[in-house]
């Protein structure tokens, strides 16, 4: 495919005139289960740019046993946030991957104003870089709760599923990959509630940082996936190109 990324906002595509936005840096914010992971996948198809999920690198590390997991273990099964320079370094070596060059999808991060400070001057020291859009899932409590309860995910392509709301195909096995699906060790009521009390405390307001920065949208994340998924690119199309 031919760019011409460094161009702004706009993209040529193979030999045709079809322009695309270049997604650039995407925020993907809101309270643990209103699909911010379910999201980024489904982004991942409208413009070809990684998820960079903080969550689902840190469980990487926990798998691994590296010294960042061995920390990282025991708060996130508390539901409380790893500290903000580890979580900041972490995302560093991430950015370094040249497969960000178009843009990304942060999903799980900036989480504290420490994370979003921190990110909004490394993107202001990169002239060439495009500034930030975020978007703000809501879902209700009551359905959070609904939605962690039932998650299942696969551990070889990373689908995510949900026995209450769509279920696999054959009971506890991915439709994709066949594999056993399985449950995170944080994804129980008593431990949803401390994450709940993390994100209002923590979390809650990085989300008023970047609406009072603009290129900032809200989307009602209590639809169908596909609904919301064009919600939040027809947002990122109308902030794009925004001034
Ligand atoms: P993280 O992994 O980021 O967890 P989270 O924020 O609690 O969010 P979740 O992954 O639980 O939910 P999601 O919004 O991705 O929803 P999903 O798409 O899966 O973080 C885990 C821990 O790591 C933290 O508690 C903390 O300790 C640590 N951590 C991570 N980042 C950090 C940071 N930056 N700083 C410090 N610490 C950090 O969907 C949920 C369910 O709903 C699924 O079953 C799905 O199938 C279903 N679903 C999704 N969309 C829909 C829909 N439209 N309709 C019906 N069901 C749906
Ligand atoms: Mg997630």
């Amino acid at each position: 495919m031919s760019s011409s990324v460094s161009s702004g906002v706009s993209m040529q595509s193979g030999r045709d005139t079809e322009t695309k936005t270049v997604p650039g840096p995407i925020l993907l914010l809101g309270a643990p289960g209103v699909g911010k992971g379910t999201q980024a996948k489904e982004l991942i198809k409208t413009w070809n740019i990684p998820q960079i999920s903080t969550g689902d690198l840190l469980r990487a590390n926990v798998a691994k046993g590296t010294k960042l997991g061995m920390i990282a273990k025991q708060i996130m099964g508390r539901g409380e946030l790893v500290p903000d320079s580890l979580v900041n370094e972490m995302v560093a070596l991430r950015l370094l991957e040249p497969d960000t060059a178009t843009g990304y999808i942060l999903d799980g991060f900036p989480r504290t104003l420490v994370q979003a400070n921190w990110l909004d001057g490394r993107l202001a020291a990169q002239p060439e870089a495009l500034p930030l859009v975020a978007v703000s899932i809501q879902v209700n409590y009551n359905q959070l709760l609904r939605r962690i309860t039932g998650r299942r995910s696969c551990p070889v392509c990373q689908t995510i599923y949900n026995v209450f709301m769509h279920p696999p195909q054959r009971d506890g096995f991915c439709d994709v990959e066949g594999a056993a699906l399985i449950q995170r060790a944080d994804d129980t009521e008593e431990v949803f509630k401390e994450r709940m009390r993390a994100y209002a405390a923590l979390t809650a307001p990085v989300v008023e940082h970047y609406r009072a920065l603009g290129r900032f949208a809200e989307v009602d994340g209590d639809r169908p996936i596909a609904t919301i998924a064009a919600g939040i690119v027809a947002a990122v199309e109308r902030l794009r190109h925004t001034a």
